[in-house]
């Protein structure tokens, strides 16, 4: 039955096209939804009244809960206005792990706290560790864009960091949104691929298939892509879902020596701890330079 949708990009209302998909059937369901705040969408009106865009959240919400499999991860995007409202349904629901705060890096304007920490909410459809899947994510270490050198002090044993970089906290502020043009496409509010494909190596496996119902421009889906994973994306507008489908052909896998890693703009943003030996002291896709720097030998 899920066959049918898997590797598909759905021009669809997601509402309709989740409640078709079977119970417990993707590893991973990841929603970025309209943050109601009249953003200019080719199609779709960003301005509900509160309560009616509450109630149609907890509709599509309850919905990726059904269709995850119990091993999975459900992970809802927005700004914690709303996050705040999200989590009280999820709890009744599903099992709070974490509130993820994502820096995204953007400049104040004055007048309001520029929401510049927006939220990702992340429940499992299990309580158990034994019963979920989760992978240890290690970063680059924070370096001075000038020197160079280690930002952190790490207690004055730099020397004995390690070699790639610390596991991650729930606060992240090394992936920022992409402002220059050229690497952007034409939508208000598209998310960077390496925080998906963070989120997709945290929680999955090689294989399994993760879910987006406001795939946008298929930022979800081509990070799935890239890490080997089955997608299924689902879009209102007829525009997003041509460009999305553009770039899922030309999106490539990124392996590393044998792991699937986060790559971007030719440095490794998100490894998992169990890969990071197989990817460090194999020679062939990777050059081990001095202080803990390196240089990605293939083309990626
Ligand atoms: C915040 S954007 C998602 C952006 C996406 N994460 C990306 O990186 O490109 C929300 C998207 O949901 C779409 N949308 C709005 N209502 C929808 C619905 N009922 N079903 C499916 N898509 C919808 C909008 O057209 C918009 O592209």
């Amino acid at each position: 039955m899920i066959n049918k949708f898997i590797n598909k990009i759905i021009r669809d209302d997601c509402l309709a096209v989740l409640k078709k998909i079977p119970d417990s059937s993707v590893d991973m369901a990841f929603a970025d939804p309209p943050f109601n705040l009249k953003k200019k969408y080719n199609h779709y009106e960003d301005s509900k009244e509160k309560q009616d865009y509450l109630d149609w959240c907890n509709d599509w919400i309850s919905e990726m809960v059904r269709i995850t499999k119990p091993t999975g991860a459900i992970f809802v995007h927005n700004i914690p206005r709303w996050l705040s409202h999200y989590a009280e349904h999820l709890n009744k629901i599903a099992y709070f792990r974490h509130w993820i705060a994502w820096d995204s890096g953007g400049a104040p304007m004055g007048k309001t706290l520029l929401p510049n920490h927006y939220g990702i909410l992340y429940y499992t459809k299990s309580n158990s560790h034994k019963d979920f899947k989760f992978f240890d994510i290690r970063y680059p270490h924070p370096r001075c864009r000038a020197c160079d050198e280690f930002l952190k002090d790490y207690g004055g044993k730099k020397d004995q960091a390690h070699g790639f970089g610390p596991l991650l906290s729930d606060v992240w502020n090394d992936i920022h949104r992409i402002r220059h043009k050229k690497r952007r496409d034409d939508h208000p509010c598209q998310l960077p691929v390496p925080l998906l494909e963070r989120l997709i190596l945290m929680t999955t496996d090689e294989g399994d298939i993760v879910l987006d119902p406001f795939v946008g421009t298929g930022t979800t889906a081509v990070a799935a892509k890239r890490l080997g994973r089955k997608y299924i994306g689902i879009e209102l507008d007829p525009d997003y879902v041509k460009i999305t489908e553009k770039n899922l052909k030309a999106a490539k896998e990124t392996r590393i020596n044998g792991s699937y890693v986060s790559v971007y703009l030719g440095h490794i943003r998100t490894m998992r701890d169990k890969d990071f030996k197989e990817i460090w002291e194999n020679k062939g896709d990777l050059k081990l330079l001095d202080n803990k720097r390196y240089k990605i030998t293939k083309s990626i």
